[in-house]
């Protein structure tokens, strides 16, 4: 999709104040600091409208991104954050879990997994949920840049085997910086707001 009006709807805290709208919703999900708010913006072509951060759990609240009033992206906050309080993860674990199960325009989520390393036992966890609730999944490997071209098949086996992907379950390289993978992204979008 060509993306030239996008708006930050609202960072939601609370079910009641989700967009009362029928457009259908695709949610980034994935560890803290994992790059989802920079996969946003490549995603929506602007550099910084997302807010990215070196310092991980900046994103703390369920930011819906109205893309051409045609969909939203839910930038959702990073799991695994390892200074967040018992109290806090809890909270974020209900919001979530409400959000994720409940959300009938939610038409896919976009889990991001680094793609230096095999994914982390969270990682794992949050696909096999994912999984569980029938909610379809693209995994989306990024920060590829930082990885020589002739080691990414290598890491693609990894996350396949780490995370038990099925032959039909996609998996796309990516990285912010250079945008491999990006119109691999947009069709897999593109795909799932028809259902
Ligand atoms: P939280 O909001 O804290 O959950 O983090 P996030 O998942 O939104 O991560 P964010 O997009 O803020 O990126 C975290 C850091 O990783 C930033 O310093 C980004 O510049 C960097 N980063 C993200 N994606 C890439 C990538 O593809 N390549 C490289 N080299 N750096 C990246
Ligand atoms: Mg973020």
């Amino acid at each position: 999709m060509e993306v030239h009006n996008v708006d930050l709807t609202i960072s939601a805290v609370a079910e009641k104040q989700y967009p009362n709208t029928q457009f259908p919703e695709i949610a980034l999900v994935g560890r803290s600091n994992v790059g989802k708010s920079s996969l946003t913006n490549v995603l929506i072509n602007r550099n910084k409208f997302a807010r990215t951060s070196s310092q991980p759990g900046k994103t703390q609240t369920l930011n819906f991104y109205n893309i051409e009033d045609k969909l939203y992206f839910v930038d959702v906050p990073g799991y695994g954050y390892a200074k967040a309080s018992k109290a806090s993860r809890e909270k974020w674990g209900r919001m979530i879990e409400t959000y994720l199960t409940k959300r009938e325009q939610l038409k896919g989520v976009i889990t991001l997994v680094d793609g230096r390393h095999a994914p982390t036992d969270d990682d794992i966890s949050m696909h096999n949920w994912l999984k569980y609730y029938n909610i379809p999944i693209l995994t989306v490997a990024t920060k590829m840049d930082k990885i020589s071209g002739g080691k990414w098949n290598k890491q693609e086996s990894l996350i396949k085997k780490t995370l038990q992907l099925d032959a039909n379950e996609p998996l796309i390289m990516f990285s912010a910086l250079t945008k491999a993978g990006k119109n691999e992204i947009w069709r897999w979008i593109e795909g799932r707001m028809k259902r």
